[in-house]
Formats: structure tokens, C-alpha cells, sequence
């Protein structure tokens, strides 16, 4: 029995020591030790005329030699393949589709912000723009904000470590400063931008968020027009049928109010997102306070003006009812691509 051993020993040499040049020569060792009536096919049906307590050396032998020629084969397959291509020299082929490019989508946070600034380019606001590394005379002084003043306390500052007097724009109402400074009314600009403060513990859990900043400088404005325009925001933003404007403090707005949207508690989300209710806070607004309007070079005997802040990703959470603000910031793609149809 030990001479089918032999053979086998002896076509494993065989294939061994075989080194196909072409493509041809490699089918003919394909056919020869790999085919339906190759040789190791032959050897594999002697299995039957091993007695038993060999049966298992014989197959360890077998898969030896399966596995040695069919390594051998693939391998030398893939350089010939290669060769081929190389030498057909029109390898490029011009006609083959290409690769699919992976689109991104837009994040809700630049969504919401870019639905703000559609209504409000309807209403004949232009947008306005400034650096997110700020002075501290547009971020706080020509705004009203003068270094002692209690109002800096409400806006912890990052400050620029390197070049005293800079800082990162802690809200986007010093591109009002920046506009008005440049031109004279009518003035009618939104500029929408991302703002920096320190407040690891507020509900924002991020030191850095979006705000959309509005300015309307003119002869004869008044706090009707700013009622107004805010009334058709809410409407064409979210639908809400009532605004409420309620007293509060800014250091650039004389007088000032907070405004709040009115989405009711009737379902379990609005309740929630009200705290029970029924009104959400969106945005800081009031008269331009005219010492403002001088630190920027307009007339505040003859113009006057309205102005508003509002952060976005509140807004986001209320379009796209999305339950946590921090799933904004965490950029998980599963999270994200929800989005991919909205513009
Ligand atoms: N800048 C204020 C803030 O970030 C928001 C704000 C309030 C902006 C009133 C305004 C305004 O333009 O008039 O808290």
C-alpha cells in the first residue's frame, strides 16, 4: 500500500517544483493536477484501497496537495491577469461606470439657520457677516457692554490668551456694531454665525453654539415694526399663531424684551419642550439703545432701530423634534443621516 504514498509524495514534488510561465501553461497545470480527471483527483479516489488506521495520513496528504496546487494557481493566476492588463495598455477603460461618491447632507443645526435666513431675505433683510475671533469694543463696548459692566458676567468669555483685547464673539450682535460702522441707514441685515461662551453646565453643554443676529436701522422705526416682523417669523418658521413679548434686560437694547412662541401643551412634545407651559423662549430683542447707534456713528436724534438675537439649535430641537441637544453635537452619522432630505 505504501506505493500510492509514493505517488502521492511524488506529484506533491512534482507540483512543487513546477513554475508555469504563461497563462497557457498555467491552465495545463490547471487541467493536469487540478481538473475533473486531474491527478490529484485520481489519487483522491485511491482512498478507498487504504486500510483504515491509514485512511487519515492519506487525507492530510490530500489536502496538502490540493492546497499547494491550488495556491500556486491563484497566485500565479493574478500576475498573468495583471500582466495582461498592463500590456493591453488601454487598461483605462473610459466607458466603465464610475466610483460612487459618498454624499454628505446638511446638518439640522445649518438647516434651521439656513430656513431663518430665507424667511427673514424675504422680508428685505440682507445677510451680514463678522469674525468669530472678536475685539472686545465690537463683542461688548460699542454694544453698550463697558468693561466693568454686571452684563459681561451673563456671557462667560473665552478670551485670547495671546493678543489681549481679543476674544472669541461670545453672541453675533457685534456684527451690528461692524455693519453700522460701515454704512449709513437704511440698514437692514441678518447675521447668522457660530458664538463661543464657557458654560460647561448650562442646558447648551457645549461651549459652542448658533445664534442669528437682526438688525433694522431707519427713520421712523418703532417697536410695532419689531413686533411685527417677529410675529411673521413665528408664523413662517413655525406655524405659531401668537408671540408674547416679555420685559427684560440687554445693555444694547433700551427697551428689551424676551420673546416667547406660543406652540400650546396639547401634545405630550410641546408640553415637554414648554415645561408645561405652552410658550418657548426664542430669541432677546428691543430698540437699538441710541448711545449704541453713536458708538457706531449713526445719528440717533434722526435714526432709530430694532434689533434681535435668537440661538438656533433650540429651534432645531423644535422643527425636527429631536428629544436632546446633545445629539447635535455628537455628529453620529446614524443621527445625521436622518437628515439627508431636508435642505
Ligand atoms: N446678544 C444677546 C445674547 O446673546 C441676544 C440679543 C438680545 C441680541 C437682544 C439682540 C437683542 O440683538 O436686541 O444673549
Amino acid at each position: 500500500m505504501s506505493d500510492i504514498f509514493e505517488k502521492a509524495e511524488l506529484v506533491l514534488a512534482e507540483i512543487n517544483a513546477q513554475s508555469p510561465a504563461n497563462a497557457a501553461e498555467l491552465e495545463a497545470f490547471r487541467i493536469q493536477y487540478l481538473g475533473t480527471k486531474g491527478l490529484i483527483k485520481g489519487l483522491m479516489e485511491e482512498m478507498r484501497n487504504v486500510p483504515n488506521e491509514r485512511k487519515r495520513d492519506y487525507g492530510q496528504l490530500m489536502n496538502r496537495l490540493k492546497q499547494d496546487a491550488e495556491t500556486k494557481h491563484d497566485a500565479l493566476k493574478e500576475v498573468f491577469e495583471a500582466q495582461a492588463q498592463n500590456a493591453a495598455g488601454s487598461a483605462l477603460d473610459l466607458s466603465a461606470p464610475g466610483e460612487p461618491v459618498p454624499l454628505g447632507s446638511r446638518h439640522p443645526v445649518a438647516v434651521t439657520m439656513n430656513r431663518i435666513v430665507e424667511i427673514f431675505t424675504r422680508m428685505g433683510f440682507s445677510v451680514a457677516d463678522g469674525p468669530e475671533i472678536e475685539d472686545d469694543w465690537h463683542n461688548f463696548t460699542a454694544m453698550n457692554t463697558p468693561e466693568d459692566h454686571p452684563a459681561r458676567d451673563m456671557q462667560d468669555t473665552f478670551y485670547v490668551v495671546d493678543a489681549p483685547g481679543m476674544l472669541l464673539r461670545t453672541h453675533t450682535s457685534p456684527v451690528q456694531a461692524r455693519v453700522m460702522e460701515n454704512r449709513q441707514p437704511p440698514i437692514r441685515i441678518i447675521a447668522p454665525g457660530r458664538v463661543y461662551r464657557n458654560e460647561t453646565i448650562s442646558t447648551r453643554s457645549h461651549a459652542q453654539f448658533h445664534q442669528v443676529e437682526g438688525l433694522y436701522i431707519d427713520e421712523g422705526v418703532s417697536f410695532a415694526d419689531l413686533k411685527q416682523t417677529l410675529l411673521y417669523f413665528a408664523q413662517e418658521m413655525f406655524g405659531a399663531t401668537k408671540i408674547r413679548l416679555r420685559p427684560s434686560f440687554f445693555p444694547f437694547t433700551e427697551p428689551s424684551a424676551e420673546m416667547d412662541i406660543w406652540l400650546g401643551t396639547d401634545t405630550e412634545k410641546n408640553y415637554r419642550l414648554t415645561k408645561g407651559t405652552g410658550w418657548l423662549e426664542i430669541l432677546g430683542c428691543g430698540m437699538v439703545d441710541p448711545q449704541v447707534l453713536e458708538n457706531c456713528g449713526i445719528d440717533s436724534k434722526k435714526y432709530s432701530g430694532f434689533a434681535f438675537g435668537m440661538g438656533i439649535e433650540r429651534q432645531a430641537l423644535r422643527l425636527y423634534e429631536i428629544g436632546d441637544i446633545r445629539l447635535l453635537f455628537e455628529n453620529d452619522v446614524r443621527f445625521l443621516r436622518q437628515f439627508a432630505a431636508a435642505m
